[in-house]
Order: structure tokens, then sequence, then C-alpha cells
């Protein structure tokens, strides 16, 4: 990952304040490493890449197959950081059109994110007439959208197969010990797979978290992990200004005492929508505490540059955008010459789609500097699955240091609790 940034007029620092926003990451980027910040206890994302076994990687790999072989979709119940992680990654890597093409693998489908009703009865409308596994992902185990969506899905299987070819249907990824799902997975025998205690839900898309829907969904997630482990030997002992998690934690908190307040995420292909959608509760939930952080909010350009665009180019200035530069797309197109050129598009015919794509970028960059929205870009070559790993550990690495800058503790999420309080309070739990 390289980072660029350009300031526009009004958002220019000053050497000086270059340099003590340096400084100030540098010292981040140590306490995180050293452990010795808030929060401290839930560091174990820091070293994963590099601490998964080959028998970790067989373990994961061995029950995706036998799901890729007798299932023909496979629901991921989760909620926040127990499913954007592996939506995030597949999303990314599949077909866009997968679900219209015949194939011989299981459609991922994701349950337990909402409480929506006729989301999950037509579901089950589908999974009536499929072939299905299950995997349910909570590091608590209680979550009440993932918990009623289990209980409603458990139930389901075993009206379908019976209560023994149900257990092996469902996979239970939650806690060593704690709560009531590692309770039933125990007591029914489901394959269990940990998260890591020290490991919170948004930092968890390399744990089985992740890699069991990624694998099902057929990516290599060796490959994954590598880029990861790559992207971390090369930024995480960089105590430097030049470590490009340092131009970025410099950047946008340069940005916010500057008085922004939205950072925007920007991707130039749509397969990357849920790339933000991870990004944006990776940084949401890491930062925004203490009546501090950026709010983070994302779009998909060109498409939004007919919707969003206009606010963006002249509205309120409160953001600056940090733009995914993908230099190369995985297929390509040609436009064709015609007997005539009666559209008036011949003055394209030496670029290819891609190239269009990226002038649009350009000429966007430009437009919004010109208009005093700062650009910090991301540059990456294409994506894959290394690359996808090496952006994960890139985010999640500058948002632990950037939340240090920020004063915060990146690794809770207090605030997350008061409605659930309200919500059970209503519902009279006890
Ligand atoms: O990042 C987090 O910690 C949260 O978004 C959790 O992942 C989310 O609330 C789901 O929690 P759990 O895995 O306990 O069901």
């Amino acid at each position: 990952m390289k980072v660029n940034v350009r300031y526009s007029n009004n958002d220019k620092p000053t050497q000086e304040e270059l340099n003590s926003m340096e400084q100030k990451s540098i010292k981040a980027l140590q306490t995180l490493r050293q452990g010795s910040g808030e929060g401290n206890d839930f560091l174990g994302w820091i070293d994963l890449p590099k601490e998964i076994s080959l028998q970790d990687f067989d373990k994961m790999q061995s029950v995706a197959d036998r799901v890729r072989q007798n299932s023909e979709i496979f629901v991921v119940a989760g909620i926040g950081g127990s499913y954007l992680g592996a939506r995030m990654v597949i999303e990314a890597l599949k077909h866009n059109f997968d679900t219209l093409l015949h194939r011989d693998y299981p459609t991922i489908v994701y349950a337990g994110n909402t409480m929506n009703e006729d989301y999950l009865a037509e579901l089950m409308e589908v999974l009536d007439q499929k072939d299905y596994s299950l995997a349910v992902i909570s590091k608590s185990g209680t979550t009440t959208e993932t918990a009623v969506t289990f209980r409603i899905l458990r139930q389901h299987l075993v009206n379908k197969y019976g209560k023994q070819e149900a257990s092996q249907r469902i996979i239970a990824i939650t806690d060593k010990e704690k709560g009531v799902l590692k309770n039933i997975a125990d007591k029914e025998g489901y394959s269990t797979f940990v998260i890591p205690d020290n490991v919170g839900g948004r930092y968890s898309v390399l744990t089985p978290v992740g890699l069991i829907p990624i694998a099902v969904a057929g990516f290599d997630i060796k490959a994954l992990v590598e880029g990861a482990k790559q992207e971390r030997e090369k930024i995480l002992f960089a105590d430097n200004k030049d470590n490009e998690a340092i131009k970025y934690v410099v950047a946008r908190n340069i940005l916010y005492n500057k008085g922004k307040s939205i950072e925007i995420l920007v991707n130039y292909q749509p397969n990357l929508v849920y790339l933000s959608e991870w990004w944006k509760q990776l940084y949401g939930e890491s930062e925004g505490k203490d009546n501090k952080g950026l709010f983070p909010a994302s779009v998909s350009y060109t498409t939004d540059l007919h919707s969003m665009g206009q606010y963006i180019q002249e509205g309120r200035r409160l953001m600056f955008e940090s733009v995914l530069h993908i230099k190369n797309s995985n297929k390509h197109l040609k436009i064709p010459k015609l007997e005539e050129n009666d559209d008036k598009l011949d003055y394209l015919l030496d670029f290819s789609l891609t190239d269009i794509n990226h002038k649009a970028e350009e000429g966007t960059r430009l437009a919004h500097l010109e208009g005093e929205v700062s650009q910090i870009t991301f540059e990456l070559e294409t994506i894959n699955e290394k690359s996808i790993g090496e952006i994960i550990y890139f985010f999640e690495l500058c948002c632990g240091v950037s939340g240090y800058v920020l004063g915060v503790n990146p690794f809770n999420q207090p605030g997350v609790e008061n409605y659930k309080k309200k919500m059970f309070k209503l519902l009279g739990k006890e």
C-alpha cells in the first residue's frame, strides 16, 4: 500500500504542524507495539498474521471443503465485526454477478445482522429449497440479532435434516469458554472455532470469523494472511515519517485538527463497497467516543459523482476524501471501433475502461481539491487475496495508532451498550 497526501489550499499544514503530528504518530505506533496503551488486552490482532499455523489453516480449510461439498448455500450469521470482514473480502474477490452464473460451490448469504422479519422469512423460503450449512459467529455468544436468527435457523435445520445432520451443518465461532453459544455448541457437538480473547470483533477478520466464510467462498486464505503478514513487516516496525501507515495517520489527524469532521472513503469499483462498510465500522467504533473522532463515510465513484458528488464539491466544507486507487483491473475490455463515429466516442479509442476510470479519478481529485476537499490516496496494484490482506493489516494498524493519537481507547465500544439496555428494558429482559 502506498499513500499520497494532497492538502487543499486551506488545509495545508505548516512544517511545524507536520513535524509535531509525525512525532505524535510515531510515539503512538511505539505505544501500540509495546502494548503500553489503553485497551492493551485487545492487541492480539497485531501478530495474528504470523501466528496462524499450518494446522489452523488445514482445520479451517477442511471444514470449508465439507461445506463446499454438501451445501448450495452457506449462511453466515453474525453482526458488526462478526460478519463485515468476511463480507468485505468475499465481495471484493467474487465475480460481480456470480449468483447469476452456474456454479458448483455455495452462495454465501448473510443473516443475524438485522431484526427484519421479511429478510429472514424470505431467506427461509429459499433455504426450504436448498441444501445449506450455517456458521453462527458471535464472540459474546449473546448478541440478540445473531442469537434470535440462530434459534430460528437451528430449528429450521433440525426440521429439515434431523438433529444429527443439523449438528454437522452448523459451525460455531465464538469465545473459547464463555457464553451460551459455546455451551450450545459443546452440547450439540458442532464444529467449533475460537475467537481469541485478545482480538475484538472489528479486528477479527484474520481469525476463523473471517477465514472460514472466505474459505467456503473458495478464496485462498493463506494468500490473504500472507498479504497481511508482508504489510505487517513493512509498517509495524518503521518508526519514521516515510512509513505509509504514519503518513495516513498524520494526514487524517492534521485534517481533523483543522476542523474536518468527516472522512469519506472513496472507491471506484462496486466490488469494494463492503470494504467501505468494514472500514466504517473499524474506524467509527474505534474512534467515535468521548465526543471525539472523524465520522467515517463512504461513496462509490463514478456512480456517486452523480449524487453525493454535488455536495462534496460545493456543500458545507466538512470533509476530506481517502481514495482507493487500484492500478490494474483483473479483466480487460477494448472500446470497439465502429464503421461510423455516430456516438462521437472515437476520442476514447486509445483508452481502456480502466484508463477512463483513472482519468475520472484524476479529474475528480483536481475538482475536489479546488473545492477545498483534501485528498489522501491509497495506491494498490490490483485486487486479489494478497492485496486485500495488505489493506486489512494497513487499516487495522492505522486505526489503532490513530486512536492513540486522538487520545481514545480504540479497542472498546462502550456506546454500543446503551441501545441494548434500552431495548432489553422495552422487551422485559431480566
Ligand atoms: O467490533 C465489535 O466488537 C462489534 O462490532 C462486535 O463484533 C459486534 O457487536 C458483534 O458482537 P458478537 O461477536 O459478540 O456477537
